[in-house]
Formats: C-alpha cells, sequence, structure tokens
C-alpha cells in the first residue's frame, strides 16, 4: 500500500519528465543497506529514458522532490534517490484506509498456492489456560492472519497436551475418592476441579507408594487401550476442552485441527522404530538415544525410555509426518516458548537424520517465557499451574474487562447497556491481548 504515500511523489517526477507517473510508481524499492530512508527511487531506467546520468538525474529529482513540500525528504545517493517520510503524514495517509478495511488495506498475494502450518496455545489437559499462555496463543493467532492476509493456506493447530504420566495419575485419584462423571460435571470449574485432584493425588503419592503404582498401572492401561481408562481420559479432555474453549471464544481465536498428542501415542512406535532401523540410535543403560554432535548438540536426545516409554519429541516428529501427508506445508511454525528450544533442536535435527522431506520447513517461533514474581523467593520465576502458583487467563481478562466496564460506564452513560458491554469486551479483551504481544 505504499503507494497512498509515492503517488504524489510520482505524479511531480513524471510532471516533471514528462511521462506517465505509472512508469515512476514501479520503480520505488527498499532503501539500500546502511542508507538511511524509509524508501528509495532507483534512477537508472528514468535517466537511461533522458540520456543523462543517473547520479545527475538523482540530485535533480532529490532537490525537485525537497522543494515540493509534500511531507518527504529527498536526497540523492549515487543513482538513487533516498525519501524518508514524515511520521504523522504517514500515519494520515495509511491509517484512514487501514481503518476502513485493514484486511483489503494489507492483503497482498505472495503466499498464492502456498501452505503454512501453525502450531500454537496447545496447553495441556487439566490444567487451566493461564496468563503466560496468552502469549504464545496470540502471537500464533497473528502470525496465522499475517500469513491469511498475504493469501497463504493456514492450517492452525491445536496440539492439546493430552498423553502422557499426569492422566494415570488423575485416573488413579479419581477412582481413589470414588468419584463419579456427574461429580466433575457439577464443579463450577471442571479445571479447577481436576487440577485439585491432581495436587492431591501427586501429594499422597509422597506418602504412599501404592498410589504411585496405581497411577503407573492406569498410565499402563491407558496406552493399552482399556476401555475404563480410555473412558476417564475421553471425559477428563472433554471437560477441560469444554472451558478452553470459552476463553477461545472470547479471544475470538479458532483452530482448524485439534488433534492432541494422544493421537499419536501409538503412531510413534513406527517413527522409533524407522531410527532404530535406520542405525541412527545407540541403546545407553537400557535408554535410546540418537548422537545429534553433528548438529552441534553437546548431549544426545533420547528417543525411548529404559521402560520402553516414549517421548514427546517423538510424539511431534510423528505429528510432523502425519502434517506434512495430509496438509503438504511449505512451512511449518511451533509458537512455543523458548523454554522448549532444545526440544525443537532436538527433533528438527531427527527429521534430518531421516531425511524428512519437510525437514528445512520446520522452524521454532520462540518468546520469551512470561514470568511471575514470587515473593517467596524474591524473584521471578516460572507460574505452575500445580501448585497453585498461576495467573489464571480467565481472572485476568474478566477484570480487564471489568475495569473497562467502569471507565465506559463513566465515560459514555448515554450508551446502551449492551452497548457499554460490547465495548469493554473489546477494550478489556484488546488491553490484555496488547500488552502481552506488544514489543517493548
Ligand atoms: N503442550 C506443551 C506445553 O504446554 C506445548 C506444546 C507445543 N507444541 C508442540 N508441537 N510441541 O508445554
Amino acid at each position: 500500500m505504499h503507494e497512498r504515500l509515492t503517488l504524489p511523489i510520482s505524479d511531480l517526477v513524471a510532471r516533471h519528465l514528462e511521462i506517465e507517473p505509472a512508469r515512476v510508481e514501479g520503480l520505488y524499492a527498499p532503501p539500500g543497506k546502511g542508507f538511511a530512508g524509509d524508501l528509495a527511487l532507483p534512477c537508472f531506467q528514468l535517466a537511461a529514458a533522458r540520456k543523462a546520468p543517473p547520479p545527475k538525474l538523482a540530485s535533480e529529482l532529490a532537490a525537485l522532490i525537497d522543494g515540493a513540500h509534500l511531507d518527504v525528504r529527498a536526497s540523492a545517493k549515487g543513482p538513487f534517490v533516498n525519501l524518508t517520510f514524515d511520521p504523522a503524514s504517514v500515519a494520515v495517509r495509511l491509517l484512514p484506509p487501514l481503518a476502513d478495511d485493514p484486511r483489503a488495506a494489507l492483503r497482498s498475494p505472495i503466499g498464492a498456492g502456498k501452505t503454512v502450518c501453525i502450531d500454537f496455545s496447545s496447553p495441556n489437559i487439566a490444567k487451566h489456560l493461564a496468563f503466560h499462555h496468552l502469549r504464545g496463543t496470540m502471537i500464533g493467532h497473528s502470525l496465522s492472519r499475517c500469513y491469511a492476509a498475504t493469501s497463504h493456506k493456514v492450517v492452525r493447530i491445536n496440539f492439546l497436551g493430552d498423553w502422557g504420566t499426569a492422566f494415570g495419575r488423575l485416573i488413579a485419584g479419581f477412582r481413589r475418592e470414588r468419584m463419579t462423571a456427574a461429580d466433575l460435571d457439577a464443579a463450577p470449574s471442571k479445571v479447577t476441579f481436576l487440577n485439585d485432584l491432581y495436587v492431591r493425588i501427586s501429594l499422597a503419592e509422597t506418602s504412599d507408594p501404592t498410589v504411585g503404582d496405581e497411577a503407573r498401572s492406569w498410565s499402563k492401561k491407558l496406552e493399552d487401550g482399556d476401555t475404563e481408562a480410555r473412558d476417564l481420559w475421553q471425559l477428563f479432555r472433554d471437560a477441560t476442552l469444554f472451558e478452553l474453549q470459552k476463553l477461545y471464544d472470547l479471544l475470538d481465536i479458532q483452530f482448524d485441527s485439534v488433534r492432541g498428542e494422544a493421537y499419536y501415542a501409538d503412531k510413534v512406535e513406527v517413527v522409533v522404530q524407522e531410527i532404530e532401523h535406520r542405525g541412527l540410535a545407540k541403546v545407553d543403560k537400557g535408554a535410546t538415544i540418537v548422537d545429534l554432535a553433528a548438529f552441534g548438540l553437546e548431549k544426545p536426545a533420547l528417543v525411548r525410555r529404559s521402560d520402553g516409554g516414549t517421548f514427546y519429541s517423538m510424539r511431534d516428529l510423528a505429528a510432523a509426518d502425519d502434517r506434512y501427508r495430509e496438509f503438504a506445508f511449505d512451512r511449518s511454525l511451533y509458537v512455543v516458548d523458548v523454554g522448549q528450544s532444545l526440544h525443537f533442536q532436538e527433533w528438527f535435527s531427527i527429521a534430518k537424520l531421516l531425511e524428512r522431506p519437510y525437514s528445512e520447513r520446520l522452524h521454532h517461533v520462540g518468546y520469551g517465557l512470561v514470568l511471575m514474581w514470587n515473593d517467596e523467593t524474591n524473584g521471578w520465576s516460572k507460574s505452575s499451574t500445580r501448585a497453585g502458583k498461576v495467573m489464571m487467563l480467565s481472572d485476568v481478562l474478566d477484570e480487564a474487562i471489568d475495569r473497562a466496564r467502569g471507565i465506559v460506564a463513566e465515560k459514555s452513560p448515554e450508551l446502551s447497556e449492551g452497548e457499554r458491554e460490547t465495548i469493554a469486551r473489546a477494550v478489556g479483551v484488546g488491553a490484555a491481548v496488547f500488552n502481552s504481544v506488544k514489543a517493548t
């Protein structure tokens, strides 16, 4: 949309050279490295038509543009005219069309025919969506909108953490406390119910070893497809998703695929066996490892535990195979905090060792973890849902909306209640979102 800034310049130059403005309009380019300015006008073609040396014409045009009071400063640098726009005039010219129809103003065809998978949000089941989840969720959402606006086909994926030993524990706790689906259903917050249950059973495990045995046995049953275990797993997953959905609705976030880790649990074995058959793995103290020194990684990656269990990283690899098969992506992004950088380096490297055709298309979009102030340690730390040290996203959004509601009521009492509520939601959620993704 730079023509909104350049058209007056093109008109001026075209009149001066007695040519069509369109011949000037197509020439603008980003300024060369190290040159000041917002845009450059290369003078080669214009000079050739005039049979003049480009630097000479560049000086002539720079003086012409500078003298015309167009809210732009121009200076010649060799065969280029460098243009620096006055920020206020950029705002005046660009913001109205952006406000009128942002999608139209920003749309571009550069991604036509290309597919991008974006894995974002991807929270764990039976835990609350916490305030620290907002950043990754919104970065992924923003990226998906940018890619869509540039004509890419976007596949938004919520890779739920719906597998692992936590479920064995939850099932063991649920049964020990003789709970039923009706108890869960009656809870004001189903996730709080599950999280509290998890905390209680984990605590019990520290003093009673039979609890741990039970939890492991339920994990095993779940992996083996035991009906009771599967049914409870489904119950916990559905209950969590139900609450997550309320937040996603409030944030206006949609996903094209909500396929979690559990979906890949039985597909991992094939991948790990492939690694073994291709001679890429070694056995070390009963565990299976892959040396990744060639990729600059000091420590080998673990691909199979000594008890035969497999890893999160292998579920990611199995999922990437699946996504490539289904979407033939040109790019696949993982919007996950930098705390998981090593995880991504490891399995991206293994994908290369396995010569996956997509291995160069994987990107970890890492972002800084959102930390919480911890009064006990007098320092910043990761928030922990399990330890109860967490700021729930729903609380933050509710409070933001509440504060906005107060301001709207004070400033615009003439509006109807419905109107005020719509504004309070937009402003409250918008403020929390903006604060979490703004670059400081
Ligand atoms: N569930 C994980 C967590 O909460 C994040 C998953 C990120 N995505 C992925 N494909 N590994 O830490």
